[in-house]
């Protein structure tokens, strides 16, 4: 009779995790969906992000960029994904810090690696270590914090192909390639190479103005946008999260309210 009873306690706990893994393998209209780990997000896009997509997440400082990233990380981990976090500007153990102070424990997965990019200036050496990283790992999810980072490096150093000397055509003819073009071709064969190393990734970016981002392109090229902003009503801080696009997906429309409080970013309502 014992024995029964553990058996059937076994069974049920294969059970719940095999339901955890199939969870982040939603399938909406035929496209395979990754959870996004924000409580209330995965509703309003079908699911999830469309496997293999680059998304932008986008806003200003302290709007939660960072903590939107490490959250999706943890949700992947948490269910056997593997994710790698590109950091240009903080600590590995600030950012682990900052994610416990709200409950995620990136160190209990096990399966988060974050790569702080120092001392390296050299584009095509960054997506080496990426690359290598992401296959020695079979990393899922990758995440890098932030693109202005990598287009400020891209377009400080001509080892990307970023020439903007002009090009001479035939006697008396010159063109002279704009900067903004060679940071497009740039961003979208970086768009189109993550996509083929099989891995969802989120891209951070500094909102400015009307645009999404430094240089106002990514947002073009990347799959999806997610704006978050925060402002100040009276002596309240209001933080919204709006989806600006989602290739492949139906967005439930609007700007939600988020809260920042114990088990991180959450919609709270619209
Ligand atoms: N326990 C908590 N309760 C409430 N708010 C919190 C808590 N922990 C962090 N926050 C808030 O969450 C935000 C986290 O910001 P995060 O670092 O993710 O933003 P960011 O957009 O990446 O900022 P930056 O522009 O500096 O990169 C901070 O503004 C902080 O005030
Ligand atoms: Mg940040």
């Amino acid at each position: 009779m014992k024995k029964t009873l553990k058996k059937k306690v076994e069974k049920k706990k294969i059970k719940e995790d095999e339901k955890k893994i199939v969870e982040t393998k939603v399938i909406e209209n035929g496209i395979e969906r990754i959870s996004t780990g924000i409580e209330g997000l995965d509703e309003i896009i079908e699911g999830g992000y469309p496997k293999n997509s680059v998304i932008l997440v986008s806003g200003g400082p302290g709007t939660g960029k960072t903590l939107f990233c490490l959250q999706y990380l943890y949700n992947g981990a948490k269910n056997g994904e593997f994710g790698i976090y590109l950091t240009f500007e903080e600590e590995p153990k600030d950012l682990k810090d900052a994610a416990k102070r709200v409950g995620i424990d990136l160190e209990a997965t096990n399966k988060v690696k974050i790569i702080k990019i120092e001392n390296i200036v050299d584009v095509p050496q960054i997506i080496k270590i990426l690359e290598e990283e992401i296959k020695k790992n079979d990393a899922k999810r990758l995440v890098i914090d932030s693109i202005s980072s990598l287009e400020i490096l891209a377009s400080t150093f001509p080892s990307v192909g970023l020439d903007v000397s002009p090009i001479k055509l035939k006697e008396g003819y010159v063109i002279t390639p704009q900067k903004e073009a060679i940071i497009r071709k740039f961003l979208y064969n970086l768009v189109k190479y993550l996509r083929s190393l099989k891995v969802t990734t989120i891209l951070t970016s500094e909102a400015q103005n009307e645009k999404y981002s430094r240089s106002g392109v990514i947002e073009f090229i990347a799959d999806g946008v997610i704006k978050l902003s925060a402002e100040a009503v009276g002596n309240v801080l209001e933080r919204n999260l709006f989806v600006v696009k989602m290739r492949k997906t139906k967005i439930e429309g609007g700007s939600y309210r988020i809260s920042i409080e114990k088990g991180g970013i959450r919609i709270v309502e619209r």
